[in-house]
């Protein structure tokens, strides 16, 4: 005689209780949806939610269909931005299977961020686990259009309802999905950089490494004015000589100064820039193609020296939502130059296609990057 209807599955050793919806969208209403898909506006029909005290830890776990939360007002989140997440893709290979691209590596820089921000760190194996539940009910919403992919979005915030300033002692982690299209909808054509002089995203024994929502909130301003000088995105440099480069608002960035073999230069991992997850993957790919990878140190300076004499030939920026994207022009207060011919370079086009190949299990797996899902439900 049991009590209770038992939780049908676990992840992590965490018990779920799976409640789908009753009423899936017919493959014609979805493949409507997925058609012109933004960025971030057309989610997948479920999520999975888990919620955390200090007293009880994590707990309630449960897959439910896609859909508002009822928060409190004086949830602490919405005031002091106790607030992580993360950002990985699924992508449908040639053959049809669907994989997501280093969901451990996001598990892991969650778990780094939750710990800067006071909170609670989920288990690698719960979130594994629960994008394999939510992915594999939500097969059908991996795409297969060139250039759509399936974006999952974990989130875990501070959903205490009380405003004394101090760690949450209430979280809720949500794991969400949606479709994305390419970020630059213009795909491999170079955008232009706008550096921030005056405007700083992260100071030493601040939150630049984590992947916290107050640092996205402190760089629209600098987005903002990069857009009225008329370009795509703005270059962050360091807060204490702002003379390093360290990355834009959503991506870190590469330089490559050409010849026989190539050589790769990017901003090292100081404490102040995120450790892209593109980024490690490039720089990996790159030592695989035979190319010189250094994580070093770029002035402004330099940038403008070594574009201007030619031993610059290519800069591109990378992201999970910007997979790979070339940097034609730069503009600061002042001073305006070009990288190489504008144009994308041959070692970006290599390292993207080269990516790409990886991610949609075109190439061998070599490093074990791609965590195949299976339908569920
Ligand atoms: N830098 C910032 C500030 C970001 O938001 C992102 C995006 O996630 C990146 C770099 C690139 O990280 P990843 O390659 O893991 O997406
Ligand atoms: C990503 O590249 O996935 C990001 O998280 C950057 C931005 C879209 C928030």
């Amino acid at each position: 005689m049991s009590a209770a209807a038992a939780p049908a599955t676990t992840i992590g050793g965490l018990p779920v209780t799976v409640e789908p919806t009753t009423s899936p969208l017919t493959d014609a209403a979805r493949a409507e949806r997925m058609r012109d898909p933004g960025f971030g506006r057309v989610f997948s029909e479920h999520m999975l939610t888990i919620r955390w005290t200090r007293e009880g830890g994590w707990q309630e776990a449960r897959l439910t269909p896609y859909g508002p939360l009822a928060l409190d007002p004086a949830t602490s989140a919405l005031h002091y931005g106790q607030s992580v997440f993360e950002g990985f893709k699924v992508y449908r290979g040639a053959d049809g299977s669907v994989a997501a691209f280093r969901p451990e590596a996001n598990a892991e820089r969650f778990r780094a961020s939750a710990r800067r921000l006071c909170l609670p760190e989920l288990p690698v194996e719960v979130f594994t686990e629960a994008v394999d539940l939510l992915v594999g009910h939500d097969h059908a919403w991996v795409p297969s259009a060139p250039g759509q992919t399936l974006y999952v979005r974990p989130l875990l915030f501070a959903s205490e309802p009380e405003l004394v300033v101090r760690p949450s002692e209430e979280c809720l982690f949500v794991l969400t999905a949606f479709v994305a299209a390419d970020y630059f909808p213009r795909g491999l054509t170079p955008v232009t950089v706008w550096v921030a002089d005056h405007f700083v995203r992260a100071a030493p024994g601040g939150t630049g490494a984590a992947k916290c929502a107050a640092n996205y909130a402190a760089g629209l301003a600098a987005q903002a004015e990069a857009a009225e000088q008329g370009c795509d995105q703005v270059v962050f440099l360091d807060a204490v000589e702002r003379r390093w480069v360290e990355e834009l608002g959503g991506m870190n960035l590469l330089f490559v100064y050409g010849g026989d073999v190539p050589r790769l230069v990017t901003p090292a991992l100081t404490g102040t820039l995120l450790p892209g997850i593109t980024r490690d993957s490039l720089l990996t790919l790159a030592r695989d193609l035979g190319m010189e990878v250094e994580e070093g140190r770029v002035s402004v300076e330099d940038w403008e020296a070594d574009a201007r004499s030619g031993a610059l030939t290519e800069v591109f920026a990378c992201g999970t939502a910007a997979v790979l994207t070339p940097v034609g022009r730069v503009r600061r207060e002042g001073a305006e130059w070009v990288v190489g011919d504008g144009d994308t370079g041959p070692v970006t086009a290599a390292l993207r296609e080269r990516l790409l190949a990886v991610q949609t299990g075109a190439v061998p797996d070599e490093h074990g990057w791609r965590r195949v899902v299976a339908p569920l439900g």
